[in-house]
């Protein structure tokens, strides 16, 4: 009997040697945000677990309360939020979290170590119940208060270029860990049957063109006019198509791979967009600028905008440079029209 090619290949690169190789190429780290990246990799196992059985055990459906932005709360999105709080304590890397869950930073005790975790635990909670992909997004700085001391706001409202590490598991059709430490985008996918994450794409470049458009077009006619008309422009002219699972983590992975847009313009419900500033779009766009794409709220690129409150909301743009740049010079040109027309009418 011949062995295929396939099983003869060695096993790969797995995540923790990988971490290791890349802490050896500074003489001088501590290991501690090595560290750290391991304490959430060992997490998203656990929650990967939760989730893989979610409809056999009593966790799907609503847990009964409303998180700080008046969301119901699914019982994952709990288990989830406590099994990253948990591992985060106890990794001892981390001294302060912010949690989409929870509405003040949580204090770890560890008031000796230098990092900050600003995390949504379980994005795109509302697929849950109907087996559909969902994520964890994660968001790494240096602290800026004094060691020794609690995590303090100022900790967290650093803006997005400070990021030291930044990324997101998508629990899809198969488990994926992709983050950067600002040198690039890697992702590790999940082998089940050993618990072991192994690198299965390296460097990875956003397209920067694509034709994919990802938006809840359920909103369609409460978007500006020139976002409908950026929207009918990709339909009609450019030959894009929709996708859009309503899970963030799943439409970006799919676009960063593919090529495409994701839009959450402003709407009547959400005027100044739905997604969160600290943990849902500053990891994204952190991790889309090191793969090439780009990341913009209509005026400035996300990672740019300043922050003022932790759990703020942003209008966002994600996507293929080509694309990006087209929508922010189309609503440069309706908001300089705009301009125009009020200046001839005084
Ligand atoms: P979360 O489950 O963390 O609250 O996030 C849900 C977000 C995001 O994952 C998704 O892209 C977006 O909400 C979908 O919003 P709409 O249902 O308004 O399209
Ligand atoms: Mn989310
Ligand atoms: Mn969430």
């Amino acid at each position: 009997m011949q062995t295929s090619n396939s099983l003869a290949l060695p096993v790969g690169t797995t995540l923790d040697r990988f971490i290791n190789k890349q802490q050896e190429a500074f003489p001088y780290s501590t290991g501690e945000l090595s560290q750290l990246l391991r304490d959430i990799a060992l997490a998203s196992k656990i929650i990967n677990r939760e989730i893989n059985r979610a409809g056999l055990i009593d966790i799907t459906g609503a847990f009964g309360s409303n998180n700080v932005q008046g969301e119901a709360q699914q019982k994952l999105d709990i288990i989830a939020n406590i099994r990253f709080i948990r591992a985060l304590v106890n990794g001892g890397q981390v001294v302060g979290i912010l949690s989409e869950e929870d509405d003040e930073i949580i204090q770890t005790g560890n008031v000796n170590s230098k990092y900050v975790v600003a995390m949504d635990p379980l994005d795109g909670s509302s697929n849950i119940d109907v087996n559909v992909s969902i994520g964890t997004i994660f968001s790494i700085y240096r602290r800026v208060s004094e060691i020794g001391t609690p995590a303090t706001s100022e900790d967290f409202l650093q803006g997005g270029r400070k990021q030291v590490a930044a990324g997101y598991i998508l629990y899809g059709s198969s488990t994926i860990m992709v983050y950067s430490t600002g040198k690039g985008v890697n992702a590790f996918t999940y082998e089940n049957s050993l618990g072991e994450y192994f690198l299965s794409h390296t460097s990875m470049e956003m397209p920067q063109d694509g034709k994919i458009y990802s938006v809840n077009e359920a909103y369609f006619n409460q978007f500006s006019n020139p976002i409908r008309q950026f929207i009918e422009n990709l339909r009609n002219e450019s030959g894009c198509m929709a996708r859009y699972i309503g899970s963030l983590v799943a439409d970006f992975h799919r676009n960063l791979l593919k090529g495409g847009i994701y839009l959450y313009p402003p709407t009547r419900k959400a005027s100044n967009g739905k997604l969160r500033l600290l943990y849902e779009c500053y990891p994204l766009a952190y991790l889309i600028e090191q793969a090439g794409g780009k990341a913009s709220n209509g005026q400035e690129d996300i990672l740019d905008i300043v922050p003022t409150s932790i759990h703020q909301r942003t209008i966002v743009y994600l996507g293929s440079e080509k694309l990006v740049d087209k929508l922010t010079s189309d609503l440069d040109a309706f908001n300089n029209t705009i301009v125009q027309q009020l200046a001839t009418s005084l």
